[in-house]
């Protein structure tokens, strides 16, 4: 079979495509921006049939003040959907985001809306009611999990008359013909994330074979789904880990990941494997996965157990969960039965609290997609399998804040990637966000994640409910900010749906405190613009080095690696020592609460703006004060950066880019360039003898040498400010080079503490 994608291009093997720093997944290489044949001649085409539809009063016209954005009464029709078509063109941008056309008909777009009255195109009623769910009583019927024989059923009209649920079958089948070829996944031990990588990749697989087999009925690929789990049961033609524990017991993710994936692969072709197989399966599964969970359950070796703010508490009890409920009734040993007995209330009290009261995820904005990923798939794989989540879903009344986490996270190039990035995701994804969406009644969580590359997963399919329709900007702040004291963080643009909008995102936060995966970076921010990133993130560390993963102390060896110490972070560094373990910065911040329309063009006014503050003072040895500011300036044209410093070492002011740095005469001034786009960087009221320079992104000949070197970042420069102890006020301005003639304001100097929404007009 061959397949091809909307761009008319294969794309899917991860053999030949690199590690992506910035998003954290395996993509293909950078590539040229370019529009997609879809979008040059699918947009006006689709604009043309909606306006048409609209002239003939099809689409019924929006409420622009509606207070509920489930209640509005705007739909489309299956054929109005079907002409509308999707906007995931992510695959041919630079950075993987989906480009929106340009349009000021807000006849195109809409509030977020469920409708429930008019589209006959929905999913039935689960005919499995229990009346009191219990765990150990299952529903009679398989699949189990996450998607029941019904859900099958219907799958094929909804996928005939719903856009997106058409791409992402055939991206699935696309995959699925992609690996079937592939010898099954090598077993790879790192040291450092196990063999985490293979098992999340025998996840995907086994995902996508079933679902092929399911929506076809050809048994090559139950054949091909046998050879990958007889591969990872140590049957197949090479070695798969040690006899004894072949699923890396000792880094238990990879365990739980690998019962998930055997337990999909006996769920979903139950009706297809002889006795036998089936058999095998559940011995394997037993002996690698489950019984290792019950020693992690009923010793110390479960430490994850009262892991309250990591992913690792949500991955190891769903995946024991998982394989549990595949096995219930059939496993004769009790082991599904105790692991099920005790993973739900353990996730109830730990990785159902996980994130913050404002919906951050604690460890970094990466780790949310391992912590999401398992929190929903075992949370749907209840509620399928007994007719309830027993709490997973609402237990935290805050949880639901985490897909707003997740969209204020995503500037618009990228994430404000700030601390580690984690291994690589495979079968985790942002596909949380469209179970969320209906499990919290937000639909622009899944309007936001259908438009995004990794939204073809079987999960998806599943998921997604086709009566959604709208935009998810449409009413959507473009600012928001997240304080609570542990990730005190700021998000503001100029647009959600302009790949080349002004973002900014800045932190304060705590140094400690998020499973040893951030750096020492209050103060940390990030630029984009132009479609580009001009101010960035270094990322992760080599994941092998030693002590790599212990930091709660100042002398801890995690802070001697470049890319997790203060110097490698987008901040102030004095005495060029690290910032304070124990830091609690204390955070303002305001908002003009300007939000998006329907369309996919915003003007705003010119005094839109928002601004964060932090008296960052606690991150620093040396000083008896530090705080910094940033704000959007000039219609959110324009960013001020400002420092006001009392230091009794010296004051360094540092940024890392990817732009080409070429300093003004005068030395106040640089002109950065990346991407054939240009960002202009100025000092305002310059203290005598600040001058800006560049260094490459190392550490200092004085920094400690750490227990093995620090890995290269080709192509980053630093731009920093560097000047001797003393009280200092450093306001640096951005002006993005913006095509057309746009007039720049050089703002008023006004000190942090009397900054408002009306300081700088
Ligand atoms: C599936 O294919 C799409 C499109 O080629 C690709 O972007 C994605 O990474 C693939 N997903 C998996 C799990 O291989
Ligand atoms: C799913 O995608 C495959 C491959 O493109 C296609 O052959 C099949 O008809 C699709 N299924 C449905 C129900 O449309
Ligand atoms: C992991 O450690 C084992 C045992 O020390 C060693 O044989 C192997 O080469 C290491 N693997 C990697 C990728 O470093
Ligand atoms: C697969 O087989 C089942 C059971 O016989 C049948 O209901 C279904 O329509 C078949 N699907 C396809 C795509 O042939
Ligand atoms: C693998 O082989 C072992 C030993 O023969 C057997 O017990 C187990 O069931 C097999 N598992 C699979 C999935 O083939
Ligand atoms: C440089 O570009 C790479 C690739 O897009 C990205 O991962 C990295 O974060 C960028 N670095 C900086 C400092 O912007």
């Amino acid at each position: 079979m061959s397949y091809s994608n909307l761009d008319g291009q294969n794309h899917g093997l991860y053999s030949n495509a690199p590690y992506n720093e910035s998003t954290g997944f395996i993509t293909p290489a950078r590539r040229p921006k370019r529009t997609s044949n879809w979008i040059k001649f699918g947009i006006p085409l689709a604009i043309v049939i909606i306006a048409a539809a609209v002239v003939g009063g099809i689409i019924a016209s929006r409420h622009k003040s509606s207070s509920s954005p489930a209640a509005s009464s705007s739909s489309q029709s299956a054929g109005e959907k079907l002409a509308v078509g999707r906007f995931p063109t992510a695959i041919d941008s630079e950075f993987m985001r989906p480009i929106y056309p340009s349009t000021t008909d807000s006849a195109a777009f809409g509030a977020p809306t469920l409708s429930s009255s008019n589209d006959q195109n929905s999913w039935p009623a689960d005919p499995f009611q229990p009346s009191s769910p219990d765990v150990l009583a299952v529903r009679p019927d398989r699949p189990r999990l996450i998607a029941p024989a019904y859900k099958w059923d219907a799958l094929p009209s909804l996928i005939a008359n719903d856009p997106y649920l058409q791409a992402w079958n055939a991206t699935i089948f696309g995959n699925a013909t992609a690996f079937k070829p592939t010898a099954p996944v090598l077993y790879f031990n790192d040291n450092s994330s196990g063999v985490l990588d293979n098992a999340r990749e025998i996840k995907a697989r086994i995902k996508a074979f079933a679902y092929v087999y399911r929506m076809t009925n050809d048994t090559s690929w139950v054949d091909r789904a046998w050879e990958e789990i007889q591969n990872a049961a140590g049957n197949g033609t090479t070695v798969w880990g040690p006899d004894e524990d072949r699923w890396n017991s000792v880094h238990f993710l990879d365990t739980a990941e690998l019962s998930a994936a055997f337990g999909i692969a006996y769920d979903w072709l139950y009706d297809v494997w002889t006795p036998s197989q089936k058999s095998m399966i559940m011995t394997t599964l037993l002996k690698y996965g489950l019984q290792f969970g019950v020693t992690q359950v009923t010793t110390s070796a479960g430490w994850w157990r009262t892991n309250t703010q990591g992913n690792w508490n949500c991955v190891c009890n769903s995946g024991l969960t998982m394989g549990s409920l595949a096995i219930l009734g059939d496993d004769t040993s009790g082991v599904a039965e105790q692991l099920l007995k005790t993973t739900i209330d353990n996730a109830n009290q730990n990785c159902a609290q996980a994130v913050s009261d404002d919906g951050t995820w604690a460890e970094t904005a990466n780790y949310w997609y391992f912590g999401t990923t398992g929190h929903a798939e075992m949370a749907a794989s209840l509620l399928s399998a007994t007719g309830s989540d027993y709490g997973l879903v609402s237990s935290n009344p805050n949880f639901g804040k985490t897909g707003d986490f997740h969209m204020y996270v995503m500037g618009a190039t990228s994430l404000f990637n700030y601390g580690d990035h984690g291994p690589n995701k495979y079968s985790s994804t942002a596909n949380s966000m469209i179970f969320y969406a209906s499990q919290y009644n937000q639909p622009q969580y899944a309007l936001f994640q259908r438009d995004q590359w990794d939204a073809a997963d079987p999960w998806s399919m599943f998921w997604y409910d086709p009566r959604l329709s709208g935009a998810y900007w449409d009413g959507k702040s473009l600012d928001a900010f997240f304080d609570n004291g542990l990730d005190q963080w700021a998000s503001m643009r100029s647009s959600w749906t302009n790949n080349n909008a002004l973002f900014v995102a800045m932190k304060a936060g705590k140094n400690s405190g998020h499973q040893n995966h951030n750096d020492l970076d209050c103060g940390d921010f990030v630029i984009d613009a132009l479609g580009t990133r001009w101010a960035g993130e270094l990322g992760s560390g080599d994941y092998n080095s030693p002590n790599y993963f212990v930091g709660d102390t100042q002398t801890d060896q995690r802070w001697q690696y470049y890319r997790k110490m203060t110097e490698g972070q987008n901040t102030i560094l004095i005495n060029k020592a690290n910032q304070d373990v124990n830091a609690a910065p204390t955070v303002k911040h305001d908002s003009s609460q300007t939000t998006q329309g329907p369309t996919t063009v915003i003007e705003v006014d010119t005094d839109s703006t928002a601004f964060f503050t932090t008296d960052m003072t606690s991150a620093y040895f040396d000083a008896t004060s530090v705080k910094r500011g940033i704000r959007l300036l000039n219609g959110r044209k324009q960013v001020l950066l400002r420092d006001e410093v009392t230091a009794s070492q010296g004051v360094m002011w540092r940024m890392h880019t990817n732009a080409t740095v070429s300093i003004d005469t005068g030395g106040t001034s640089a002109t950065l360039t990346l991407d054939g786009q240009t960002m202009k960087v100025s000092m305002l009221n310059a203290p005598s003898g600040a001058t800006f320079t560049t260094s490459k992104a190392v550490r200092f000949d004085s920094d400690p040498t750490p227990p093995i070197p620090d890995q290269d970042n080709p192509g980053v420069t630093v731009l920093l400010i560097d000047l001797p102890a003393g009280t200092y006020t450093l306001e640096v301005l951005f002006n993005p080079q913006w095509p057309g003639s746009v007039s720049y304001v050089t703002p008023p100097s006004v000190s942090l503490d009397q900054w408002s929404l009306t300081s700088h007009n």
